[in-house]
């Protein structure tokens, strides 16, 4: 990530997508007004406005943007001006009907939507880089241009296209991976089997529906070139903007949020001048809050530590889940401040006022349909003042010392089809260790498996790692070696970055560290569930995983008390080196899962931020000279917390306790001793 073009405004960024080009220009001095009235100070325009700003081919109209950006500049609000590439227009279509996508079953998608063009289309890469560079050179030097939005949440909707295009650019891809060598590929695939064995790079094909279960190397090389793919498509944009203004940072929102899988973030990171990331609530889920965090945290590490940018909330309901649930009272503000917790420099909606046509017209907004006159505008409002007041948190960082593998690879790989369990999900596999540690409020930040510098944490955890290759699972061991705590899901180290079983027991790459053997894995069914035993809660039970084990230097600290495998260790310990290897191979009940985990980070010196009632969240951020603790209260009891310092949201000083308003939020600034230094 280059240290050089990083967004320069003051104080967190605050604002919203802003699409002025779907209303009538009279409505524009208004939207500067109300801009200011809430404290806006970035907005992102352009965004899907390529029709507008390319009429045909090579024949630009610039108007508009050009008094949008001046308005925005008299107005004194930055610009994240986009790239309009993720919705071509109908012409580009008509003069490339090859560059519409292709599904899996090999129906051609139709464009009238967006996000429907094939990513290996030279003509869409072409027409991509043509409006880009338009762009680029009209507003390299305009005042009002704070940074550039590439393109919008890349892979959203066609992170995969299967036509013969896409074919000769995987095999291309391929081509490179494997040097050439069509027999590393064939080994790397396993293609004795099932007769698949290819003798002419021209006979792969991307995994396209086929009769029987696909080969899941070729599964899983597929996923990584569709990121990769991608991936060369930002770049591209980023690099034509780069050479006609090189101050400027580019950014492209991210989608670090449930079920979005598509696109390996470890690789894209360090590609952007800003991180940023789009994060929307599951109407469902009755614990977002969680998510909330979860994505933070893992956003804030994609950007290596450094605080990154949220480009992406709604107010209130979106419009795009079967039912789309409004907001509960404060819950915007919880939401928005918690995303600055975790680490975000700038908060951001989709968008700044509610559409009255297209199929986005159900979406909220910073100023919604009823316009000021609602309590969306209020909230809107009261937030500009609090992240005003926050100005000081800008900067900060967060001193974790307990660290969760995250892995893409892993997660493609064993969500593929033909596993023992079509039940297990990375992301839930994750969120269940997480959130035991986010209600007990320690800090947490995500590595990937071969990250370089774990032994700067304490505790490092590892709750679904599928699939692992030898480095990474080398990196694991030298951190329990050289002292450190591991933690290990079960169904771990099974494969190597081939997706080849790793033979001789399991969990493959980490029977050593573990201490452990095993010979056999017992899925459960669904409904299906064992009681545990040992040194956990009594009554503990577990579902959705078992296995036959035996210790091999370990000790069993629970075991199955029922079942086919009673008396076979559930959860284990082993002294490895000078540290500690935990394997848990079971899926236990959420409270016996944070007890177990409350067990392994007290053992490994690993406390909370801050001792705090249920419900209410702590976090803190790391100043140069000050620390900034958040305490958001989710259960709505409010709470009287140990601390000293200032209350930022209100400004008031805070001796020996501060009070966490009902459903509210209190950040203290607590000084500390010395500078840290920048
Ligand atoms: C995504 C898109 C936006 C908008 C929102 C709606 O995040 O980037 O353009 O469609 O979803 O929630």
């Amino acid at each position: 990530m280059s240290t050089e073009r990083r967004l320069r405004l003051p104080g967190l960024a605050y604002g919203g997508d802003y699409n002025p080009e779907q209303w009538p220009e009279e409505v524009w001095a208004q939207d500067m007004a109300l801009m200011r009235a809430a404290g806006v100070t970035m907005v992102s325009v352009g965004i899907f406005s390529w029709a507008l700003l390319e009429p045909s081919q090579g024949v630009y109209d610039f108007s508009r943007m050009d008094k949008i950006l001046e308005l925005l500049h008299d107005h004194g609000i930055a610009a994240d001006l986009a790239t309009p590439t993720a919705a071509p227009p109908a012409w580009f279509f008509r003069a490339h009907p090859a560059a519409l996508p292709v599904d899996r079953d090999g129906r051609t998608l139709s464009y009238g939507s967006r996000q429907t063009f094939c990513p290996s289309s030279p003509a869409y890469r072409a027409a991509a880089l043509g409006i880009a560079g338009a762009l680029a050179e009209r507003y390299a030097d305009h005042p009002a241009v704070a940074m550039w939005h590439v393109h919008n949440e890349y892979g959203c909707h066609n992170a995969e296209c299967f036509c013969d295009t896409s074919a000769a650019a995987f095999r291309n891809w391929l081509r490179a991976k494997y040097g050439n060598d069509l027999d590393a590929l064939n080994d790397a695939w396993g293609t004795a089997f099932w007769s698949q064995w290819y003798y002419d790079w021209a006979e792969i094909l991307p995994p396209r529906a086929t009769g029987a279960d696909p080969n899941p190397t070729h599964q899983l090389d597929w996923r990584r070139f569709c990121s990769d793919e991608l991936l060369s498509l930002f770049t591209a944009e980023r690099d034509v903007l780069r050479r006609a203004a090189p101050a400027i940072p580019a950014t492209t929102n991210f989608m670090v949020m449930h079920n979005f899988d598509a696109l390996d973030y470890w690789r894209w990171a360090p590609e952007l001048d800003v991180v940023s990331n789009d994060h929307y609530l599951r109407s469902t889920d009755p614990e977002s809050q969680i998510d909330i965090a979860l994505s933070g945290d893992l956003v804030r590490s994609l950007a290596g530590g450094r605080p990154w940018l949220l480009m992406e909330h709604s107010t209130g309901a979106v419009n795009w889940q079967p039912v789309n649930r409004a907001k509960t009272p404060g819950e915007m503000r919880r939401n928005a401040l918690a995303h600055v917790a975790h680490g975000a420099d700038g908060i951001a909606y989709f968008q700044w006022r509610a559409a009255k046509a297209g199929a986005e017209q159900w979406h909220s907004a910073m100023l919604p349909h009823a316009g000021t006159d609602s309590q969306i505008w209020q909230d809107v409002v009261q937030l500009g003042a609090d992240l005003g007041a926050l100005a000081e948190v800008r900067g900060s960082t967060s001193p974790a010392r307990v660290a969760i593998v995250w892995d893409w690879n892993a997660r493609w790989a064993m969500e593929a089809p033909s596993q023992p369990s079509g039940a297990l999900r990375f992301q839930d596999l994750v969120r269940d260790w997480y959130a035991p540690l986010w209600k007990a409020g320690v800090a947490v930040d995500f590595v990937r498996p071969d990250a370089p510098d774990l032994d700067r944490y304490q505790l490092v955890l590892a709750p679904s790692l599928y699939l692992v290759d030898d480095a990474g699972a080398a990196g694991l061991a030298a951190f329990v070696e050289h002292g450190g705590t591991l933690a290990v899901g079960f169904h771990s180290g099974a494969v190597d970055e081939n997706c080849h079983v790793r033979l001789g027991g399991y969990p493959g790459a980490f029977r050593e560290i573990l201490g452990v053997h095993g010979d056999e894995l017992f899925p459960l069914l669904p409904g299906q569930s064992l009681t545990l035993a040992g040194q956990i809660p009594p009554g503990a039970s577990a579902d959705l995983w078992s296995e036959r084990l035996r210790l091999t230097g370990a000790q069993a600290v629970a075991t199955y008390a029922d079942g086919p495998l009673a008396g076979v260790p559930a959860l284990t310990r082993h002294t490895y080196g000078s540290g500690t290897a935990w394997y848990l191979a079971t899926h236990p009940d959420p409270a016996t899962l944070a007890a177990v985990l409350q067990r392994i980070r007290q053992e490994a010196g690993v406390r909370p931020e801050r001792e705090v009632p249920d419900g209410i969240e702590v976090v803190r951020r790391r100043g140069t000279d000050a620390d900034y603790l958040f305490f958001i209260d989710h259960a709505g009891h409010g709470a009287e917390i140990p601390a000293d310092g200032i209350e930022l949201l209100t400004g008031k000083p805070v001796t020996g306790s501060v009070t966490v308003p009902e459903g509210g939020v209190a950040v203290v600034r607590e000084q500390v001793a010395e500078a840290r230094g920048a």
